[in-house]
């Protein structure tokens, strides 16, 4: 038996199934974009820990920073003692998403406390305690994130969910409806003028939360026309408008945030995921006015913001900087972007190219029928890839999109290594003969 094998066995024995299992991948080291599993094999990694690598696999700088701070102090919780890397982070925060200016910040652990955290400051800023949500949303899975996620697969038995959440369908373009954006656009903003009438009063609602690229969702994007309408009927009624940055943020789409592609000012932001550079850590930035409402002691815990976790996150930001990892992310983004396509002219069943940036996916449906998305041959691509050397995850509702993540410090070398790796598994595993030779990878 491998040792990798003997790994999963060990889990199997101790770890609680309600943990998931996306493959029977191990770990053992990584480096840049390339992790090592317990055996010695080596894979190209398209995935970053869920979209949280941006850096690259212990970039030198950030693990510095981290031992450097694991030297000098640990822990005191930030509720007991003031420590410099807590209100630093906060500052740069607050410098890269100003909120329209004054903006005030709350660091937290995951992207699910941050999400939260961000509900509990729009109800006390309001005195309301409605919150709008959408289809395909996925928000984290504490209780309250998990009843504004959308797929039931990831809260299956875990109700009663929390009371005042509504959700409308995500203001996405479906290829196959036929409709333009614009139409689309005037469509969904109708039903959230229509539901403040029909389903829950304005001066009951607290929140908007929306993903302006949807994650697990699987890569949808809002369009801007409909961002900007939100913005209008939030500031109408006087409700919070959040945007949940935790999968976008940090160079993902090209930008510090997908909010830079908007022009729409949120009042509420949650950032996580790439922030940490690898260590748990979130935050919530929001416009001045709205976080000074919070009352004293309601936020916070005893590990949020810990100095480790901050000075990883200082760290990663500055290398995102220096690397000039936006436009790092545009260029990736391009290489994929033009591959996905060819793809999609290839193969039938590759429906739909999407994204923004560097956070892009292609959605399988059987033969291209829309009706039957094809689950089951993206899960044989991810195997099929993975038993080639490349880490893939998929995403979507229906579980038939495959989404990349790449660390954005990959080389074009091992870019291409991976998409090569890819491209043949996807249209081997939709029936198409490839038409480009000399790829590596193999079969
Ligand atoms: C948009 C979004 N919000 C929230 C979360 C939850 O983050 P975490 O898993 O750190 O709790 C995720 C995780 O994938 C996410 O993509």
């Amino acid at each position: 038996m491998g040792l990798g094998e003997d790994l999963i066995r060990r889990r199997e024995r101790v770890v609680c199934r309600g943990v998931g299992r996306l493959s029977t991948m191990t770990a053992a080291s990584a480096a840049g974009a390339i992790i090592t599993d317990v055996d010695g094999r080596e894979f190209i990694d398209f995935a970053s820990g869920i979209g949280v690598m941006t850096v690259g696999h212990c970039d030198e700088a950030v693990v510095r920073a981290i031992r450097e701070q694991a030297g000098s102090l640990l822990h005191t919780s930030f509720h007991v003692a003031t420590y410099e890397p807590y209100v630093a982070l906060c500052e740069k925060l607050v410098e890269l998403f100003p909120h329209g200016g004054n903006a005030r910040a709350v660091l937290v652990n995951t992207g699910a406390e941050a999400v939260e955290n961000a509900i509990k400051i729009s109800r006390q800023a309001t005195g309301r305690a409605g919150v709008i949500c959408y289809t395909g949303a996925f928000h984290g899975r504490t209780l309250m994130a998990a009843t504004l996620t959308s797929k039931v697969a990831y809260k299956l038995g875990c109700g009663p969910f929390m009371p005042e959440v509504y959700r409308l369908p995500y203001p996405a373009r479906i290829a196959h409806e036929g409709l333009n954006e614009d139409e689309v656009v005037g469509r969904e903003l109708a039903r959230l003028r229509g539901a403040l009438k029909d389903t829950v009063a304005p001066d009951g609602v607290a929140a908007i939360i929306i993903e302006l690229v949807q994650g697990e969702g699987g890569f949808y994007v809002a369009p801007r026309a409909y961002v900007e309408g939100l913005r209008e009927i939030c500031d109408e009624h006087g409700i919070v408008l959040i945007f949940d940055e935790v999968q976008t943020g940090f160079c993902r789409t090209g930008a510090w945030g997908a909010v830079e592609h908007y022009g729409v000012t949120p009042d509420l932001s949650t950032w996580a995921k790439a922030l940490g550079g690898g260590l748990p850590i979130a935050a919530v930035v929001g416009r001045g006015e709205v976080m000074d409402r919070v009352t004293p002691g309601t936020l916070g815990g005893t590990y949020g913001g810990n100095p480790v976790a901050c000075a990883a996150g200082l760290a990663a930001i500055e290398r995102m900087a220096a690397l000039d990892l936006n436009a790092r992310a545009r260029h990736v983004g391009g290489v994929i972007r033009a591959r996905f396509e060819s793809m999609n002219a290839q193969s039938p069943w590759v429906t739909e190219v999407r994204g923004l940036g560097a956070m892009l996916a292609i959605e399988l449906c059987e033969d291209g029928d829309p009706g039957r998305p094809a689950a089951g041959a993206v899960r044989d691509i991810i195997t099929h890839c993975r038993d080639r050397g490349l880490l893939v995850i998929s995403a979507g509702v229906q579980a038939n999109v495959i989404r990349t993540l790449v660390p954005l410090v990959i080389t074009d070398e091992q870019l291409g290594a991976g998409l090569d790796i890819l491209e043949k598994a996807v249209l081997h595993h939709t029936g198409v003969t490839p038409r480009f030779a000399g790829h590596a990878g193999g079969a």
